[in-house]
């Protein structure tokens, strides 16, 4: 019988899975500078530095270029070069070039000052340098819309709790995983905010890649991978 992952989800599980990570999140979640705003174009910043470098290697960058750049039209009147200049040591240099390019984009070419990033993903996703999962981060992060995210912490945390026959480097699975991203988000964008940010944490804290800690996790009693070890130690 072909599974059908995301369908065959049983409505408990999402619902208790959702609730306990989200009330882990609220007694363990680091105090993150970017989960202190809602302001897109900050977001937006973080999410780029965060795709390729460590949170601690991002913190002081991550300050000293909005205090350079503290607008996306301080990105469009600048040239490229001192962009790149405000990324150096983050590697990865698309990334800043892409930024600036999606700023002159908004702006038209720096003539308009005020500018608003979009807050629906499929809008995002047109921009330069923005894929699927910045698209969800932007919007569940600073609009606080009910839109699903999946990075590699995503993918590996849903997949371990819920499908663990899916592998996130199958392009067919990682449909199902995003399928099934959607399928557990909250019903309300404000509880949407809180649940992508504890599907990050829970991913960068407790079910690493390297090792899952199960006798921290507030899901495991949820957990497929986590049921199939302890049957096969029994
Ligand atoms: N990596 C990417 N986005 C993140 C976030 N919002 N918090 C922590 N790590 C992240």
């Amino acid at each position: 019988m072909r599974r059908r992952h995301a369908a065959s989800l049983d409505p408990h599980a999402i619902s208790e899975f959702g609730r306990r990570l989200r009330a882990w999140y609220r007694r363990s979640a680091r105090d993150l500078p970017w989960r202190r705003t809602r302001n897109a174009y900050r977001v937006l910043v973080s999410e780029l530095m965060l795709q390729q470098t460590q949170v601690s290697r991002v913190i002081p960058k991550y300050h000293e270029f909005l205090r350079t750049f503290p607008s996306l039209a301080a990105v469009a009147r600048a040239e490229p070069a001192r962009v790149l200049e405000a990324w150096s040591g983050l590697g990865y240099y698309a990334r800043a070039r892409n930024l600036h390019k999606l700023a002159r984009e908004l702006t038209s070419d720096g003539t308009r000052s005020r500018v608003r990033l979009p807050s629906e993903p499929a809008a995002l996703r047109d921009l330069p340098g923005i894929g699927a999962y910045t698209a969800g981060a932007v919007a569940s992060f600073a609009y606080e819309v009910r839109a699903p995210l999946v990075d590699t912490n995503v993918a590996r945390v849903l997949s371990r709790v819920f499908a663990p026959s899916l592998s996130p480097k199958r392009p067919r699975d990682l449909k199902r995983i995003w399928a099934i991203a959607e399928r557990t988000l909250p019903r309300t964008g404000n509880a949407t905010w809180t649940h992508n940010q504890a599907l990050m944490e829970h991913g960068a804290l407790v079910c690493t890649a390297r090792v899952a800690h199960c006798d921290r996790c507030p899901v495991s009693s949820l957990c497929a991978t986590h049921a199939r070890a302890m049957t096969l130690r029994r």
